[in-house]
């Protein structure tokens, strides 16, 4: 465990102030203990897996920040695939497609861990989570705990882990995956990765902004249509390419990616009266 550290480094958009405690389980136990020990304190746990979707904001983060980033390891099983919370998402998929795993190959290319994942349910038009995810081991401050998809209450980027009452730390996924062939699996998983890298933009960000509102249009075309693309707020600025993305220029300026998000939330309600949500997890 380590005092003041800061949290800039560790996350994509390269925003945050300093934890005032920040912990590097590895192993579940350890991860226990830290809980158990935070709870005692009355401070309050953060899980922090790759941060591609978090910001901290500038004053930083006055409770425990755990990063998942050393429960590493990764195995297959029959038709399964089981990875530990801090695998990055878009290795496990590499390795489930080298087997002729389908299931994953939208996954190829995604940032963020195994853990971060099934937080926010990631997923693409082409999959998500929730479809092949079916167990998940996590500690709690008392011990060890299995947990079903069902426990989760997951939905579109959103899951009963995001709720940070819950003191919670994934430590192992398995999905289930469809037998194929690498050569399937493979083709499929880099024909859908050069697809999005020629739609969404590149550069320090946190993937989209903003959700898709339940009904309507996708909140990319609304900020388009609301004239966002090229907005900026000091270092940080409007995707011209997709305007559901914000990219930093600088470090540890929370509060402008803040405001910028903002000023883009105002000009959709005003233009089309749609109060959109982020998608990006602001851990205050
Ligand atoms: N659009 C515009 N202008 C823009 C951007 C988009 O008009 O500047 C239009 C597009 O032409 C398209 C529609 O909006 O008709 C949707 O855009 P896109 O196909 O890029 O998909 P998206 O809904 O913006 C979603 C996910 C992405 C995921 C892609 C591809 C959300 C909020 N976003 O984007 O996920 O990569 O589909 O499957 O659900 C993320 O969650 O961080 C993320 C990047």
């Amino acid at each position: 465990m380590r005092e003041r550290v800061p949290l800039h480094r560790l996350t994509s958009l390269r925003v945050g102030g300093e934890a005032r405690y920040f912990a590097s389980p590895s192993s579940p136990e350890e991860g226990a203990a830290l809980l158990s020990w935070a709870e005692r304190e009355g401070l309050s746990p953060f899980v922090l897996g790759a941060g591609t979707n978090v910001i901290f904001p500038d004053s930083g983060y006055g409770g425990l920040v755990i990063t998942t980033r050393f429960l590493t390891g990764i195995r297959l099983s029959g038709s399964r695939i089981i990875a530990s919370a801090g695998e990055p998402l878009s290795r496990i998929a590499w390795h489930a497609c080298r087997a002729g795993l389908s299931g994953l190959e939208w996954a190829y290319g995604i940032p963020g861990t195994a853990g971060g994942a099934v937080a926010m349910n990631a997923g693409t038009r082409e999959g998500d989570i929730a479809g092949v995810l079916v167990e998940v081991e996590a500690v709690s401050p008392s011990g060890r705990i299995r947990l079903a998809p069902s426990d989760l209450e997951l939905g579109y980027r959103e899951s009963a882990l995001l709720d940070r009452r819950i003191p919670l730390i994934v430590t192992s996924v398995t999905f289930e995956l469809a037998r194929s062939s690498p050569e399937r699996t493979i083709g499929l998983a880099r024909r859908l990765l050069d697809e999005r890298r020629e739609k969404l933009p590149s550069g320090p960000s946190a993937g989209c902004a903003f959700k898709n509102p339940s009904e309507g249009p996708p909140a990319g075309e609304l900020l388009d249509r609301a004239g966002c693309k090229g907005m900026r707020v000091g270092d940080v600025f409007v995707s011209s390419l997709h305007a559901n993305f914000v990219i930093n220029e600088g470090e540890r300026n929370a509060s402008e990616v803040l405001e910028l998000m903002e000023r883009m939330r105002r000009r959709v309600e005003e233009r089309f009266r749609v109060l959109l949500e982020p998608e990006i997890i602001i851990c205050e």
